[in-house]
């Protein structure tokens, strides 16, 4: 069962594969990110689970453990393979936003970060990111994620360092592969988000207390893990962790009216219910045209900050 939910991740936790498929000319993200028939297989999974057609046996699971064990459930569906929502790669309008530098650099936090992808992706000297989650696998998984990202692009540069300090000036054929080498390496750290600036954390969201706050937020599949009655609680909570000016961007989903959760329904006006009272407004709420398939349509990308002079109740 948790090899079909996760046909990738041997894969993706099991080194490099082979030149000869191609795979390593790909930009590193891609590389780590399931190849597209397995992901074609997730999102098909996801289609599934997420559509009004009926309420599938794994959401059905999935409930049953977090009813029956509302503090370990969430490590139950990891134990067990059932994450439905895991895209296997970065969350794509999240991708975009970083490749087109819309968002704060700083510190980013990703609460309920599952396998840490969007953590990774958002990490770079310029931006350091931390993902929290309550399950321990989940936080092991995503360590291995991002380990993977911070140990090739070391390992390509050690390669070049033990190629000079080799050479003895004649073959310059050598020369010119080095040259090749350091290319590529430069090429995939400026490409590719950095293992080396993102940490994951065993923590949960409403009781961790970090030392600094964060110049941004970014929730995907959290506001909608959680039981509708501490939404008012998951507010307050962003507002402490963030900078006064800190932005806090929130993937909304799923928009529809299906009934009981998680994932429970959510809409835009269910954020304003608990973020206006402490001051945010939305600087932007737009369709997500880059979400995944199945999602397209029931997903809204919403951008809040914290006007200053508003209630602070
Ligand atoms: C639906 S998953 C979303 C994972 C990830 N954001 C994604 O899109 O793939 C919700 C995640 O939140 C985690 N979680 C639930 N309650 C939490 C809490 N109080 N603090 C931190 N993480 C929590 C769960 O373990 C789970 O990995």
């Amino acid at each position: 069962m948790a090899k079909a939910l996760f046909p990738c991740l041997p894969f993706v936790i099991g080194g490099a594969p082979s030149p000869a498929s191609g795979f390593l000319s790909l930009p590193l993200f891609q590389r780590l990110a399931s190849p597209p028939s397995t992901l074609g297989a997730q999102l098909r999974l996801m289609a599934d689970i997420n559509t009004n057609k009926g309420v599938s046996a794994s959401v059905d699971k999935i409930r049953q453990f977090l009813n029956s064990n509302p503090s370990g459930g969430w490590e139950r569906c990891w134990e067990e393979g059932l994450t439905p929502w895991d895209l296997g790669r970065p969350t794509p309008i999240l991708e975009h936003l970083i490749q087109t530098k819309s968002i704060p650099d700083g510190r980013a936090l990703v609460p309920g970060c599952g396998s840490g992808y969007d953590v990774v992706a958002l990490a770079s000297p310029e931006r350091c990111a931390i993902g929290l989650d309550i399950s321990e696998v989940a936080i092991k998984k995503a360590r291995q994620i991002g380990m993977l990202t911070s140990i090739q692009i070391r390992n390509m540069s050690f390669c070049g360092f033990v190629i000079v300090c080799t050479l003895d000036g004649k073959t310059k054929r050598l020369i010119l592969l080095l040259t090749s080498v350091f290319t590529s390496s430069e090429q995939l750290a400026a490409s590719s988000p950095n293992g080396n600036y993102c940490s994951f954390l065993l923590e949960d969201f409403f009781t961790w207390e970090p030392r600094d706050l964060f110049d941004l937020i970014f929730d995907y599949t959290f506001f909608c893990a959680i039981e509708p009655n501490l939404r008012s609680t998951w507010a307050s909570r962003m507002r402490d962790l963030l900078k006064p000016d800190g932005e806090l961007i929130t993937l909304i989903f799923p928009i529809d009216d299906h009934e009981g959760g998680p994932p429970y329904k959510t809409s835009v006006a269910d954020y304003e219910k608990v973020l206006h009272p402490i001051g945010f407004q939305a600087t932007s709420v737009a369709d997500n045209e880059l979400a995944v398939a199945p999602r397209r349509g029931r997903e809204k990308l919403g951008r809040w900050r914290r006007m200053t002079g508003a209630s602070a109740l």
